[in-house]
């Protein structure tokens, strides 16, 4: 199989690194910004010209030009394997139609969880039994603050400060934190399980306000938090989140350390699957495309995704409880119970829809936080 690599960086290169280390895959073109070796190119068109060319793994990242050598490329009878959740969640609904059309395949393995064999396990649990619902924690950087936080007394800020000299987390960091990011994986998951392309606004809710105090709270009852995205489907009702959760000290999701994914799904036979590992990182990424990579060279058939926009998807399908930090309580009839704790208040709210919720926060004039009970 000759390849092509869009965008040499942390992703791109380590697709190269382990390509190199295998006989049956060649990388024979890299699309730079700059030429670096023999390989690289600065002109897409000696890629999408190229009829030497099987594969092209796009690696850029963002909407453009992702989206336009996306395209170009299946148009030109090419595969493609991508990493790039925000553009698969935007166009996938697109690159499916070209891909039948061209008669190629567009697998996008690793834009979930890493290195996680995340979406062809929901492909091979499908293909006995719906999926109900999935969750999990689908971003390791919230995971590294939560977790270390949690383990470690300490602040968000700090924290968060640790996070980026390590490398854990990006100098902006609001995409891992506000949700975006999940949000992304809840979509491309929700395509794969549900067949259904979510274009509504998934309820999102950030974690930067989170604090010691919060945890030093839930860990008072024996509990924790982590940033989960979850998506569910009822009849023909599908919903999903992504928000802190709260969940028992206990559970397997409070174990999992450092910037670890842990995806879980469940289906009516096989109950409920866990998944974790890696859900970041050159290597572990690289693996996951070069696994699409290699069901390509072996013909091995990958679902083609059929997608069917009769569902409907809706904030206020389901109701939750909901505990929600103020620094004064809460006037709502829906708040069932409001316990002081370090000068904050922690309101229980009853089981309220997504809008609900809206509506109680919109009132709220200082800084809160809010989490999902499961
Ligand atoms: N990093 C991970 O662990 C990970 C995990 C799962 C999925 N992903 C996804 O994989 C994709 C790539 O991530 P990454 O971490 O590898 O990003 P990265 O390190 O920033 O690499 C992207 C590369 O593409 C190049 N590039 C971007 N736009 C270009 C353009 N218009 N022309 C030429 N080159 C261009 C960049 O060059 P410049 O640096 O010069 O801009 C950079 O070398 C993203 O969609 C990301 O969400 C990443």
């Amino acid at each position: 199989m000759k390849i092509a690599i869009l965008g040499l960086g942390t992703v791109g290169s380590g697709v190269l690194e382990i390509s190199n280390k295998l006989k049956n895959i060649q990388v024979i073109k890299s699309f730079e910004r700059r030429i670096t070796s023999e390989l690289s190119t600065t002109d897409i068109n000696d890629i999408i010209n190229n009829p030497e060319i099987d594969i092209v793994v796009e690696s850029l990242g963002g909407i453009t030009p992702a989206y336009e050598y996306i395209s170009a490329s299946l148009k030109a009878g090419k595969h493609v394997v991508t990493a790039n959740k925000a553009v698969v969640a935007k166009y996938l609904d697109e690159f499916i139609t070209l891909a039948r059309e061209n008669k190629v395949q567009f697998i996008y393995e690793a834009s979930v969880a890493g290195g996680i064999p995340w979406i062809v396990s929901l492909e091979r649990t499908k293909r006995i039994d719906p999926i109900q619902n999935f969750y999990g924690i689908m971003n390791g950087t919230s995971n590294y603050i939560i977790d270390y936080m949690y383990n470690h007394n300490a602040d968000f800020h700090t924290t968060l400060t640790k996070a980026q000299e390590l490398g854990y987390a990006e100098k902006d960091p609001s995409a891992d934190i506000d949700g975006d990011d999940v949000v992304n994986k809840i979509i491309v998951t929700a395509a794969v399980a549900f067949n259904y392309l979510i274009k509504d606004r998934i309820p999102q809710y950030s974690m930067r306000h989170l604090n010691k105090v919060d945890l030093d709270y839930l860990k008072s009852k024996n509990l924790s938090t982590k940033f989960i995205g979850q998506g569910s489907i009822d009849n023909l009702n599908i919903s999903a989140s992504a928000m802190l959760n709260i969940i028992n000290k206990d559970s397997l999701e409070n174990s999992v350390p450092t910037n670890f994914n842990i995806v879980s799904m469940t289906a009516e036979t096989i109950g409920e699957l866990k998944f974790y590992g890696q859900g970041a990182g050159k290597l572990a990424t690289a693996n996951a495309i070069i696994q699409d990579i290699l069901d390509l060279e072996s013909n091995t058939s990958r679902e083609k995704l059929v997608l069917n926009q009769n569902y409907t998807f809706s904030i206020d399908s389901i109701k939750n409880k909901f505990l929600i930090r103020t620094s004064s309580p809460i006037n709502s009839p829906f708040i069932t119970k409001i316990e002081e704790f370090d000068d904050f208040y922690y309101n229980y709210t009853d089981k309220i829809t997504f809008s609900k919720l809206d509506e109680i926060l919109e009132s709220i004039t200082t800084e809160y936080l809010v989490a999902k009970f499961l």
